[in-house]
Formats: structure tokens, C-alpha cells, sequence
């Protein structure tokens, strides 16, 4: 699950403001500045996960994803939103399907949510 959550990175960003005066990889952030924190490149950092851009779903170190954000805020629906992935799969497998995509994904146009609006697939089980 964490894999394709990762892979995935449903909330492309979140925004906080600083509250104080900080240094942070070689930039400084100044107290009141409006900073994006962009998951989705976090997600691909080679300095932490192996070949990024490949989905591995046997990666060991893949629940490092920042896909639920962080800190105080972290989402806290995430353990519902594991289960209900693994609940689909665990019940796609049970059943043998196959799972045909015939298009590629369309996107909703959006910075913010990676949401696909529209994914024809014939189902085969
Ligand atoms: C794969 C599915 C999901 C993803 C990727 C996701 C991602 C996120 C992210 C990135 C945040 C913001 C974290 C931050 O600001 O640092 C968040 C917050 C939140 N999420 Fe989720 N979420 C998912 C599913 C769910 C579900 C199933 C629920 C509820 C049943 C939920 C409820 C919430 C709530 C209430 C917050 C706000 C927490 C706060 O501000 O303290 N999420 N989520």
C-alpha cells in the first residue's frame, strides 16, 4: 500500500507559514514566509528511496513516503486510507481479476490534488 501511496502522491503540496527564522537545506526562511512543501518531490528524493520513478511495491523503505504530510497536521485519516487499499487488493487477488487499463488517465486540473476524473478499464475475472 505505502508504495502506491507513495507512487501515487494523492496531495501533491500542502502550505505553512513560518513562524520563525530558519535555515533549511542552504535557504533561509524568514518568519511569516508562505512556504509550499511539495510532497510529490519529496516522494521522488533519490537521496532517500532507490529509483524513484520506478513503483517497487517490495521496497523496504517505502512508509518513509510524505504522501500524508507531517508534523501536527499529519492526515489522520492514513491508517483508514491503508486499510481500505489493502481491503481492494486483498479482494482483488482473492478473486483472480485482471484489470485491463484501455486509456491513459485524464487528471481534474488542479495543483493541489492528483485526482484522475476519468480511467476505463475492462475488468476480466
Ligand atoms: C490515500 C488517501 C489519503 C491521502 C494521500 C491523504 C493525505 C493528506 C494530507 C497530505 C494531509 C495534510 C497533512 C499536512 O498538512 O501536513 C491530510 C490531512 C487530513 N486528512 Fe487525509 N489523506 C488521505 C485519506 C484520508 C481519509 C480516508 C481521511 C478521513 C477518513 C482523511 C482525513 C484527513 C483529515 C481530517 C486531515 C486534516 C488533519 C489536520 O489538519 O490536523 N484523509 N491528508
Amino acid at each position: 500500500m505505502s508504495e502506491i501511496i507513495r507512487f501515487q502522491t494523492p496531495v501533491i503540496y500542502e502550505r505553512r507559514t513560518a513562524t520563525r527564522d530558519i535555515e533549511l537545506g542552504g535557504k533561509i526562511i524568514k518568519e511569516g514566509d508562505r512556504v509550499a512543501m511539495w510532497y510529490i518531490s519529496g516522494n521522488r528524493d533519490e537521496s532517500v528511496f532507490d529509483e524513484p520513478d520506478r513503483l517497487r511495491i517490495e521496497r523496504p523503505n517505502a512508509r518513509q513516503h510524505l504522501s500524508f504530510g507531517m508534523g501536527p497536521h499529519r492526515c489522520i485519516g492514513s491508517r483508514l486510507a491503508e486499510m481500505q487499499l489493502r481491503v481492494l487488493w486483498e479482494e482483488v487477488l482473492a478473486r483472480g481479476l485482471e484489470i485491463e487499463v484501455l486509456t491513459p488517465p485524464t487528471y481534474a486540473f488542479s495543483n493541489l490534488v492528483r485526482s484522475p476524473t476519468r480511467l476505463p478499464v475492462r475488468i476480466k475475472g
